[in-house]
């Protein structure tokens, strides 16, 4: 079930919780092979995109602490949706959060993946107090990857045929940063 957190801004990009009239501009990227390709889900149909969306517009029963937080991504000067993102909550004691992000090919290749991902780090070390973050990929999927690194994230892990994934063998990246790494960035001393 989905926090519903206040909208956050970044340069170019306005990240605010999903509602039920973005199931047609969702389902319009959702529904490619493209961007699901390395995802635990096949091209959705429109009423797949339905059902998810009525998920992530469920009111979270405990905000303080929620099971994840999910934003549809819009272009700050036009509205139009891009992309969405999402901030899993992994490990309460350990606090560990996991970071996932599904864009509009329509729109890549601008840094509006990187933007929204920045500000899904910034809320969660500073408004979560998250200690690490990471993501994980399909060691195929360059462009996520590249996404995490050009954020600056580091490779910890490359699991090799741990698993089976559509069919055949995954190979799979993590990728992490921790809080201080994160500061670190932000001041500009790393
Ligand atoms: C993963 C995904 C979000 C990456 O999209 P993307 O368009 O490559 O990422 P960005 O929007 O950050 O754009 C980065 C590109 O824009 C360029 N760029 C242009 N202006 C930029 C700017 N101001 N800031 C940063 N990069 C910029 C970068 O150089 C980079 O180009 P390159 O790949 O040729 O080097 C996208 O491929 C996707 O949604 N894939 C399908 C879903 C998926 O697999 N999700 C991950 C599951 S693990």
């Amino acid at each position: 079930m989905a926090d519903t957190t206040p909208p956050l801004e970044t340069a170019r990009l306005r990240l605010r919780p999903f509602t039920a009239a973005d199931v047609d501009a969702v389902h319009g990227y959702h529904c490619l092979e493209e961007v699901a390709r390395y995802q635990y889900w096949g091209p959705r149909s429109r009423d797949e995109v339905a059902a998810e969306v009525a998920k992530w517009t469920e009111p979270d029963v405990s905000p303080d602490a929620p099971d994840s937080i999910v934003f549809v991504v819009t272009l700050k000067d036009s509205g139009v949706l891009i992309g969405d993102m999402v901030l899993l909550f992994r490990d309460r004691d350990a606090r560990q959060g996991e970071i996932g992000f599904s864009f509009n090919p329509a729109h890549g290749g601008r840094g509006y993946a990187t933007e929204a991902a920045a500000a899904i780090l910034d809320l969660g070390f500073d408004r979560f107090n998250l200690h690490r973050i990471f993501g994980r990929c399909d060691a195929r999927n360059r462009a996520s990857w590249r996404l995490m690194e050009r954020l600056g994230m580091r490779r910890e892990a490359h699991f090799r045929e741990h698993a089976i994934f559509k069919g055949g063998w995954d190979e799979e990246f993590y990728y992490a940063m921790l809080s201080r790494e994160w500061a670190d960035l932000r001041r500009g001393t790393n």
